[in-house]
């Protein structure tokens, strides 16, 4: 059996000790019983989101022709290669909101003929259509990542999706293959993954689940399956807590027509909503802890909506697409309110770490996750500042765990020492596991506790293993970030912490900090 003990540093040994009669705090790490049904955690966890939002896709992803950057056609190519380095699984386009009041045919043909619109959801600027169909599928090649398409549900029509994927998808003579071919792309792309609508509950239409069922199975039976192009087809699910969403959707809907049902769960660092969120950068112990706590809360969240699923999908084969998640955070000062525009702090990393685990653990459910959003809007992986750009925090502990994707999951147990702040706790301490296909273990920890390091130690029993290697991601102080000045900060370092002890596995895991083991 794979055991880690975990004890807490020598002071927090002696005050348990002396107040307790305990010798030290410690956990048992262990590998669940094998239930013979093992399964591969899904690469598309992993994926992000790319909205008509402020400068995600506009001076982001694509820029003027006149900027003296590397680009390929107007997407810049800096960009890309961060990507590619973190294995982008999948992007989801394009929207969000925007989606719901994005009419496809404007974004296609010759751009000076492009229709322009209102971006009402953000910002009310001026969207000119000049990234469409063509330069996402251009993007999507250039990542070598898998597209997810939203179509407009809310304001849209059912001929305009079933179209869309004609467009997409259909290898042969009909309007719509050959009206693409007139633009430029004589195959099919073959695009999968398609969201029906976006946040119907709200901004893309403010219905009720009956209702939305009803719409679901209306435009979801008109998306036809083309020759060598089958549907994933993922139903627009609950917000957070909304569990008689879930209930409804997976009653009136169910297994047979829907390949993923979504849920949309944002970490707020203040307590019970908005406004105001609280700042990106400027937050003290008690707001990071509050944080975290609200970050934790993705685990009860998947776990009831999944618990509901179960009841109709025993089997579970319908996934659940967490298709965005984050954190939301008052804009940098300065920017415009519109374009959620958000620093990215050392909590940031701990949040992304922290999720990632609590997906890997849920992935016999969980096949698909967003994070909202990939360049300079909420959690960022990347901002942009004229021909600068940074990697986040957040973009490190995706370096770090792309070990994961595909990898066999490796179900662990443990009970986490706790991180206490005044009368209140949360666990300090959550993991996840995998073995890759050639063997190797990855273990990824994440210590909360901004003041105390944890020492574990495991025998890592049924394992057989040689060395250990590690990397990190941690800084001074909990609000440190990634600048123009000074983008790398914070950034992967090797680390130290974790060797061989006869035949344990000992880790010294420092406070604040997101850690990736390599068993060989
Ligand atoms: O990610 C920003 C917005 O948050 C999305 O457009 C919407 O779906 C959600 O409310």
């Amino acid at each position: 059996m794979f055991s880690i003990r975990v004890t807490k540093p020598f002071l927090s040994v002696l005050f348990l000790l002396f107040s307790s009669g305990v010798f030290a705090q410690q956990v048992d790490l262990s590998l669940a019983p094998d239930t013979g049904k093992g399964h591969i955690i899904s690469r598309h966890i992993y994926g992000h989101f790319a909205e008509h939002l402020g400068r995600c896709i506009y001076d982001g992803f694509w820029v003027a022709d006149t900027m003296k950057v590397a680009k390929k056609d107007r997407i810049r190519l800096d960009i890309v290669e961060a990507l590619k380095k973190i294995r982008i699984p999948n992007l989801r386009w394009p929207g969000g909101c925007f989606a719901d009041e994005y009419h496809w045919r404007d974004g296609i043909g010759p751009r000076a003929q492009r229709p322009k619109m209102v971006n009402t959801n953000w910002g009310g600027v001026t969207e000119d259509n000049s990234f469409g169909t063509h330069e996402f599928m251009e993007l999507c090649e250039l990542l070598k990542c898998e597209p997810y398409i939203t179509a407009n549900v809310g304001s849209g029509t059912v001929e305009e999706m079933s179209k869309w994927v004609e467009y997409f998808n259909f290898d042969g003579i009909s309007p719509m293959a050959n009206q693409r071919k007139q633009n430029g792309h004589a195959k099919p792309w073959k695009v999968s993954f398609w969201g029906v609508g976006n946040e119907s509950w709200g901004c893309g239409g403010d219905m009720t689940p009956e209702f939305y069922a009803d719409q679901y199975k209306r435009y979801a039976t008109y998306a036809r399956n083309y020759p060598g192009a089958p549907l994933k087809k993922i139903a627009g699910g609950a917000n957070t807590s909304d569990y008689n969403w879930t209930e409804v959707l997976m009653k009136n809907v169910g297994p047979r027509k829907m390949w993923g049902l979504s849920l949309h769960y944002y970490t707020l660092p203040n307590n019970d909503g908005w406004p105001p969120k609280g700042s990106a950068t400027q937050f003290d112990e008690a707001q990071y802890f509050n944080t975290m706590k609200n970050c934790l809360r993705m685990d009860e969240l998947v776990t009831r909506h999944s618990a509901i699923m179960d009841k109709y999908d025993k089997e579970k084969q319908v996934a659940l697409v967490v298709d965005e998640w984050g954190i939301w955070t008052e804009v940098e000062p300065g920017t415009n309110p519109g374009f959620l525009y958000q620093q990215n702090s050392l909590r940031d990393a701990l949040i992304a770490g922290t999720t990632l685990n609590i997906f890997n653990n849920h992935s016999d459910r969980v096949r698909v996750a967003n994070l909202a959003q990939s360049i300079n809007v909420l959690q960022s992986l990347i901002l942009t500042k004229g021909r600068q750009m940074l990697l986040t925090p957040t973009y490190h502990v995706f370096d770090l765990y792309k070990v994961h994707q595909d990898a066999k999951y490796l179900p662990l147990q443990f009970t986490s020492p706790a991180y206490t702040l005044g009368d209140q706790k949360i666990p300090a301490l959550n993991a996840s596991a995998s073995q890759d296909s050639t063997g190797a273990i990855h273990i990824t920890l994440v210590n909360l506790d901004p003041n105390k390091s944890l020492s574990l130690k495991t025998g890592l029993r049924g394992l057989s293993w040689q060395n250990v290697n590690g990397s990190i991601v941690t800084s001074t102080k909990l609000t440190d970030i990634n600048t123009f000045e000074k983008p790398d900060n914070i950034h992967v370092l090797p680390f130290s912490g974790a060797r061989k002890q006869g035949t344990d596995l000992v880790v010294d895991l420092p406070a604040k900090s997101v850690v990736m083991l390599e068993l060989k």
